[in-house]
């Protein structure tokens, strides 16, 4: 049970308290996985709250709703504006950002494109998604269930329904006892993790698979793109195979709950020079700096929260 140290949460225009958010068992997209959604992360920053790539997140939605034909009846504009409030109102940071748009009325039948959209908006206290294999590195596992091709469904669209994939490979992993699943394409290549995506560093440059490869195309990957693009590294977004990532020289996940973590095995492999991974750690470390308003090249990144900004620093008193 989610602790509910999360006071309000966001319901169709109106903050209501935790324990009141809640919906009629027979709405659609319990039924039919018929709902998207968004992960946003706060971090703390030296002006206080501040929200990472907010704009993109909500441009996303946006994009996933559009695919499921369920019209937001809120701009983009009006969704940032509520996620802010959401999170001035709980006070959470670092907090995990949870806007959901879904169809929340009693109507089974599975082709339902008509009935009242709605959205909420969480927000929890952020955690550590892959404990402490996030500095570590993690133990993955090549899973057994592949990615559904795009033309079944829709990666690039964040639908909940796409989450029983990623739900069948991540508990099928964890049973193994490996921290992270890593799902191939229906090919048999790359596509990335049950929440994140994958990089390679092979000979001091970075590898990461395209929409080819039926994956979501990650804000937190397309942040480290840039970071390393700007640390002069070459980054190539092109099909991957197993033996690529079984032969890399480091190799890590992104993704805005994992953030970037390291990945030390996969299977029954070591990745690299145990130990050893200068450029994920250099990467991280520059990442680290972005989302904490460290790096004035990528302050554009984030959307403060005035609510929570950090109090002025004390004047010193004159003699
Ligand atoms: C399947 C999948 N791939 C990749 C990602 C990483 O995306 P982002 O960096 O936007 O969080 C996520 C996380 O939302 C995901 O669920």
């Amino acid at each position: 049970m989610m602790a509910p140290d999360s006071k309000k949460i966001w319901m169709d225009g109106r903050l209501v308290d935790f324990a009141d958010a809640r919906v009629h068992v027979l709405n659609h997209s319990l039924h039919y996985g018929v709902g998207v959604f968004e992960g946003i992360r706060a971090y703390p920053t030296r002006s206080g709250a501040a929200i990472f790539r907010l704009r993109e997140h909500v441009a996303r939605l946006v994009a996933s709703a559009r695919i499921y034909l369920m019209p937001i009846p809120w701009t983009p504009e009006q969704i940032a504006h509520a996620i802010v409030d959401t999170q001035a109102a709980n006070g959470i940071v670092p907090s995990y950002i949870r806007p959901l748009v879904y169809r929340g009325e009693p109507a089974l039948g599975v082709k339902n494109s008509t009935g009242k959209v709605s959205l909420a908006i969480a927000t929890i206290p952020a955690k550590k998604y892959l404990g402490e294999g996030s500095e570590t590195g993690v133990r993955a596992k090549i899973s057994p269930f592949r990615k559904p091709p795009s033309d079944a469904i829709p990666s690039f669209a964040k639908a909940s329904g796409n989450y029983v994939n990623s739900y069948l490979a991540g508990v099928d992993a964890q049973k193994d006892g490996y921290e992270e699943a890593i799902l191939l394409d229906s090919d048999g290549f790359l596509a990335e993790g049950t929440g994140e995506n994958i990089f390679l560093v092979r000979n001091g440059e970075l590898y990461t698979p395209g929409l080819e490869a039926d994956i979501l195309l990650g804000i937190t990957r397309d942040s480290v793109i840039r970071i390393a693009t700007d640390l002069g590294y070459t980054v190539h977004q092109k099909r991957l195979s197993v033996n690529e990532l079984l032969t890399a020289d480091e190799a890590f996940f992104t993704g805005t709950y994992a953030e970037l973590a390291p990945i030390k095995e996969v299977g029954q492999y070591v990745i690299g020079a145990p130990g050893s991974r200068p450029v994920t750690s250099e990467i991280m470390a520059r990442f680290t700096q972005a989302v904490h308003g460290e790096a004035p090249a990528y302050s554009e990144w984030l959307t403060p929260v005035p609510e929570l900004a950090a109090p002025a620093p004390r004047k010193t008193a004159r003699r």
